[in-house]
């Protein structure tokens, strides 16, 4: 759905039916898509600025543009990146592609088994837990629809890395989206292969970054977030659907 929302060619016609009937509730859905990507680019290079050059990218997706391993290697070439994902279909595709990328692996992991990803032999031998890692959670944590479960994985991931590591999330939110569009939005992914969504609050995706200490501009909407040409990035008018949220935190000693 998100590669449909996106503009790739990815994607079966069950997909393309579930993303259609999410823009008929929420006609900026592409849009959406579409800033989280731009969002991710600029966290990337954020964190390049902060000296991080370790990416644990969970959730990652199907490869598209300026992936995280191309912005990253852009403008530190010593970046190293882990991509995971659960999807099947995902690693396929994320292999093949990068396939002869030395400074990238793909490795097949579901982010509620935070133990089980940061133990994994490839992902320790790719990356240096002594040293910095971002840890991206970018449009994937509203699958994890359990609160509880949600705010003890992301602990857990925190738990893993050292002092100067950073957490980055983009998660879907309620915005002014009446509560009838939004029970039918989770209908649609209750239905999907990601077995539902949770628009979480601004002080409940707020929760998520407990003990990091949260990078200017706090937790905003994802085209606010350091936007690089804010005139042409903002929406002209609220859509008054549900809105994507985005923030950076650091974890300090
Ligand atoms: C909307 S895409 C986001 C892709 C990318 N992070 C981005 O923001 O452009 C969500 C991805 O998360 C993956 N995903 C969903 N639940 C997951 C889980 N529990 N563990 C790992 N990956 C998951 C999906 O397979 C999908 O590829």
């Amino acid at each position: 759905m998100y590669d449909y929302f996106l503009g790739g060619k990815d994607h079966f016609a069950v997909d393309r039916e579930a993303a259609e009937a999410i823009n008929a509730i929420s006609p900026d859905a592409k849009d959406l898509a579409r800033a989280n990507r731009e969002f991710l680019g600029r966290s990337v290079r954020h964190l390049i600025d902060q000296g991080v050059t370790q990416f644990l990218d969970l959730g990652a997706g199907l490869p598209t543009r300026d992936n995280v391993h191309e912005v990253a290697l852009r403008h530190a070439r010593d970046s190293r990146i882990v991509y995971v994902d659960n999807d099947p279909m995902v690693l396929v595709h994320a292999r093949a592609i990068l396939a002869d990328n030395p400074s990238t692996i793909v490795t097949e992991g579901d982010l509620r088994d935070p133990g089980w990803i940061t133990g994994h032999p490839e992902v320790r031998a790719h990356l240096n837990f002594d040293e910095p890692i971002a840890v991206l959670m970018v449009a994937v944590l509203h699958f994890v629809t359990d609160d509880g479960e949600a705010r003890r994985l992301v602990a857990e991931f925190r738990d893993a890395v050292v002092p100067g590591s950073h957490l980055v999330i983009s998660h879907m939110s309620p915005g002014e989206a009446a509560g009838d569009a939004l029970a039918a939005g989770r209908e649609i992914y209750e239905k999907s292969s990601s077995g539902g969504i949770a628009f979480r609050t601004h002080e409940e995706v707020l929760s998520l970054f407990d003990g990091f200490e949260l990078c200017e501009p706090g937790l905003v909407r994802i085209s606010d977030w350091r936007p690089d040409h804010p005139a042409a990035e903002a929406p002209a008018t609220p859509s008054g659907g549900a809105i994507g949220l985005a923030g950076v935190g650091r974890l300090d000693s």
